[in-house]
């Protein structure tokens, strides 16, 4: 497998302080902003369309509610995910995974596909998604791409459906467990949630040791980041593809 290469800093769900997040204006704002990377969460629609959207439910980011898994594609593309980031972006839809990766792929860019899914949908998700990364993505470019996921059942299917792409194991809070399942799902990096208990010298040392790239989210702060930097994290999770400039 090719190696992975990380950039410094990935753009968070696009450049999600400047656009609104998980929309193809927040990739393509990273990419005008000359972000190396991008990160998108991807999650199913009621008709089973991977849509990239971070919540369980439409009410933060869109005019509906209720869940995600209770509406179709069709009806979803008809909202608008925009307007409550800014009135200049209203009417900006949700993208699906396919609309996603074209400009993604067109502009140039890494990408950290994070597996979202909805909870009891941990296997469909995974595989109806990388049903679509795995024709879309080429092989030439597999140092550019990593999938990730909470869900140890998505890095499974991951494994076996992508073997030759990298994975990366998210972790919200300390897990004992963690080399063996490190091990288990073959992953490349650790990607952890910026907490003292996660994303300290000690535990970023420990994941080093082990020969794992060691991601850290969510940093807006540049003190912060050169802190993580300096205890060995090898990239940042940024709402601001500048923070760094
Ligand atoms: O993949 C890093 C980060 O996005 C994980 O947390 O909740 O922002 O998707 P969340
Ligand atoms: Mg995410």
């Amino acid at each position: 497998m090719k190696k992975l290469i990380l950039p410094k800093l990935i753009a968070h769900r696009g450049a999600s302080a400047y656009a609104p997040e998980n929309t193809l204006a927040a990739i393509h704002t990273a990419a005008d902003m000359d972000a190396a990377w991008v990160e998108i969460d991807v999650i199913l629609t009621k008709d089973k369309v991977p849509v990239i959207f971070h919540d369980d439910t439409l009410e933060r980011v869109t005019t509906a509610d209720g869940n995600i898994t209770d509406i179709t594609y069709r009806e979803l593309k008809q909202l608008d995910a925009g307007g409550w980031f800014s009135e200049s972006f209203y009417g900006e839809p949700v993208p699906t995974l396919e609309h996603a990766l074209d400009v993604i792929i067109d502009r140039d860019l890494g990408l950290n596909l994070e597996i979202k899914p909805f909870p009891g949908q941990e296997e469909e998700t995974a595989e109806v998604a990388l049903d679509i990364l795995s024709r879309i993505w080429d092989e030439d470019d597999a140092h550019k791409l990593l999938i990730s996921s909470f869900k140890s059942e998505c890095l499974d299917v991951a494994l076996h459906y992508m073997e030759g792409f990298h994975r990366g194991l998210l972790l919200a809070e300390t897990r004992k467990d963690w080399e063996e399942v490190a091990q288990a799902l073959q992953v490349s990096t650790i990607n952890i949630a910026n907490t003292p208990e996660l994303a300290n010298e000690f535990t970023v040392k420990a994941f080093k040791a082990k020969d794992y790239q060691v991601l850290a989210y969510t940093i807006d702060d540049l003190d912060e980041a050169e802190k993580l930097f300096e205890y060995g994290v090898d990239a940042i999770f940024s709402n601001m593809p500048d923070l760094l400039d």
